[in-house]
């Protein structure tokens, strides 16, 4: 059944009230994105942390928008019902104009919404994507695109100060028209109470289990296909990347083993 964008937003806002808890995962691609779709994943990102744990740089600032756009075609054509957000990147939103344009760029590659890094000093950004009918997933806490100026990746909410710029940055974005937001690493009391103090829904990712309306996870952190480095909040629920060195050594071993058919020696002239 097409169910239509606006009415998938409003799904997911309605769980902050109703229930159950959103889970949402990131995609990057087609199989992926078709997975966790039939799985009934509830919102599916594709995220810039794609280019980490797909592109292979060390961190999410080296992600343009031609690789978002290539990889949200890619995941589109494999979601039917979550609702599908893609991550402007780096750069892309430091203006209005700029904000909009590639919002648009992203809708037009197959994203139904779109996520942006930042509360209070985003929230015309946000509302100017929003007056065009693109919808905005809001991201607070710990913002892997500031990882430069910041010198790392640091837990959010341990001063009072930093705590209540995030309970106002939180305000700001559903002032502006969020739907949802993401809080990421921040300190679980914090995480709590921004829940508690904001209507739309709060999607958790290094927040505690349980202080957030939802949660989302790096894809790789919950198959383990990306060990070389993996969150500690992160639940690893299987073994990829341990399956494919076993299946890949077993078909070495018998490429390696294969008794190959005698070449026919050639006809005397
Ligand atoms: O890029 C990403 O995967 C994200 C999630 C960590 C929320 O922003």
């Amino acid at each position: 059944m097409y169910v239509n964008v606006s009415d998938k937003c409003s799904a997911i806002r309605a769980r902050k009230e109703e229930g159950p808890p959103i889970a949402a995962l990131t995609a990057w691609d087609y199989p992926t994105a078709r997975l966790l779709d039939e799985a009934g994943t509830d919102l599916i990102l594709v995220g810039d942390s794609l280019g980490m744990v797909v592109l292979g740089f060390p961190d999410t600032t080296h992600v343009t928008m031609e690789h978002m756009i290539h990889h949200v075609s890619a995941a589109a054509r494999g979601c039917r019902k979550a609702l599908l957000v893609a991550d402007l990147p780096i750069n892309s939103y430091d203006n209005e104009t700029e904000a909009v344009q590639n919002a648009h760029t992203l809708v037009k590659a197959g994203a139904e919404a779109v996520k942006l890094e930042g509360g209070t000093e985003q929230a015309e950004n946000v509302a100017a994507i929003i007056r065009e009918g693109i919808p905005v997933l809001g991201h607070l806490g710990m913002l892997p695109q500031q990882v430069r100026e910041e010198g790392g990746y640091r837990t959010k909410g341990k001063s009072s100060a930093e705590a209540s710029c995030l309970l106002q940055g939180a305000v700001a974005l559903e002032t502006a028209g969020c739907f949802a937001v993401v809080l990421e690493s921040v300190v679980p009391t914090v995480a709590k109470e921004v829940r508690c103090h904001t209507g739309i829904p709060t999607i958790g990712i290094g927040c505690g289990t349980g202080n957030c309306d939802g949660e989302i996870a790096v894809t790789s952190d919950v198959i383990g296909s990306y060990p070389w480095f993996v969150p500690p909040f992160a639940t690893q629920r299987a073994d990829v990347a341990g399956e494919i060195r076993k299946s890949v050594s077993d078909y070495i071993l018998h490429c390696h083993a294969t008794e190959r058919t005698t070449i026919p020696a050639p006809a005397a002239s």
